[in-house]
């Protein structure tokens, strides 16, 4: 199958391309490295040892965006690309509307045009809000409390319109839950920018010593110790997902939501316990306010994904530990790390 990539140079696009290439597919990779380096995608060639197109391209950019469809001539496309941090898109939600949903909208007319009709949409949690009930099925309401969760729900909402319109039109919706973890190379992995939003990555950097201690947002939840409890997904297991959603893509028809997590919920202190363990250093910590917009809990009904596209996490905590931890450990700086 030909496959374009969009944001493929991040976290999540450059394990799934090695899952995609090592599947045999082509692969062509749009990336404008807003938050990725050039150096990410030089090691998915190195451990795929399979070439692949790149562009550099933007997807606000509807006329270049187009040429390098129709020049490609995708079977299939997964979107990665987009702007992610929930924070910030409070305060600069114009750029999220713009990157998201506009970049979205393009992306789809440049599929139209280049007669590409399959999409693996990279969707989120978030999309649940504070959650009716546990576990979380793909028919629990949808509701979004910030732009960032605004934008995904939006072109959720978009792709299940095309499909209504277009008979042909097919959409995997991943509605991924707290993506961990490393490739077990250790080549690749997550590289925030700044100081990091998310608890793994922010666990790894106090392990590593870049960071004094984590600041745990909240210990007084309706939860088992108090703290917020999640459903960790590694990042490997995601990406395999993603091939799974390709396949699928090519014998159905119409838009169609999976949960992507392992169904079992981590508390904070669970994962900072394991992550100690997993990587032999003391993990400091400091019990801080609640941050705003978290909810206490939420963790996946993943048996849709198992059931219509034969995959299931196989990765458990320790492995998404050990792997983070290889990752982080063997470049402290990321992919600024002098190899
Ligand atoms: C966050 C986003 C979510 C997004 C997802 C992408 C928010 C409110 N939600 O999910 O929309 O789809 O990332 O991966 O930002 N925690 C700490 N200390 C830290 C960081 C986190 O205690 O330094 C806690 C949080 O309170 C939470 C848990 O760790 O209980 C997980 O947090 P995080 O990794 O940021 O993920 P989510 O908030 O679930």
């Amino acid at each position: 199958m030909r496959v374009l990539i969009t944001g493929g140079a991040g976290y999540i696009g450059t394990h799934t391309m090695l899952e995609v290439l090592g599947a045999g597919h082509e692969v062509c990779v749009i990336d404008n490295f807003s938050n990725s380096a050039p150096e990410a995608l030089a090691r998915v060639k190195t451990l795929s040892n399979r070439s692949f197109t790149f562009h550099k391209a933007d997807l606000r950019d509807r006329e270049g965006l187009t040429m390098h469809l129709k020049a490609f001539n995708p079977d299939a496309v997964i979107h990665f690309a987009g702007l992610k941090a929930v924070g910030e898109s409070v305060e600069k939600p114009l750029e999220y509307y713009e990157n998201n949903v506009q970049g979205t909208i393009n992306l789809l007319q440049a599929m139209k045009a280049a007669g590409c009709q399959n999409i693996v949409f990279s969707s989120s949690a978030t999309v649940y809000g504070d959650p009716d009930f546990l576990p979380i099925t793909e028919d629990h309401p949808l509701r979004s409390t910030n732009p960032y969760g605004r934008s995904k729900l939006h072109i959720e909402e978009m792709l299940r319109d095309l499909a209504i319109s277009d008979p042909d039109f097919t959409a995997a919706i991943l509605r991924y839950f707290n993506p961990v973890g490393a490739h077990e190379s250790g080549r690749i992995g997550e590289d925030p920018s700044g100081i990091p939003n998310n608890l793994m990555p922010m666990i790894a950097q106090v392990a590593v010593g870049r960071r004094a201690h984590v600041k745990v947002f909240g210990n007084d939840y309706d939860t088992p110790d108090g703290t917020g409890v999640r459903d960790y997904i590694h990042v490997v297991d995601l990406a395999k997902a993603h091939v799974a959603a390709l396949d699928w893509t090519q014998s159905h028809t119409g838009a169609r939501a999976f949960n992507l997590g392992l169904g079992q919920g981590v508390s904070v202190m669970e994962m900072i316990d394991a992550f100690a363990k997993a990587s032999g250093r003391e993990v400091p910590y400091v019990n801080a306010p609640r941050r705003e917009g978290d909810i206490a809990t939420c963790y996946a009904d993943p048996s849709r994904a198992q059931a219509e596209l034969g995959w299931k996490a196989q990765i458990d905590l320790a492995g998404m530990c050990e792997t983070c931890w290889l990752w982080q450990d063997t470049n402290p700086l990321g992919y600024k790390t002098k190899t």
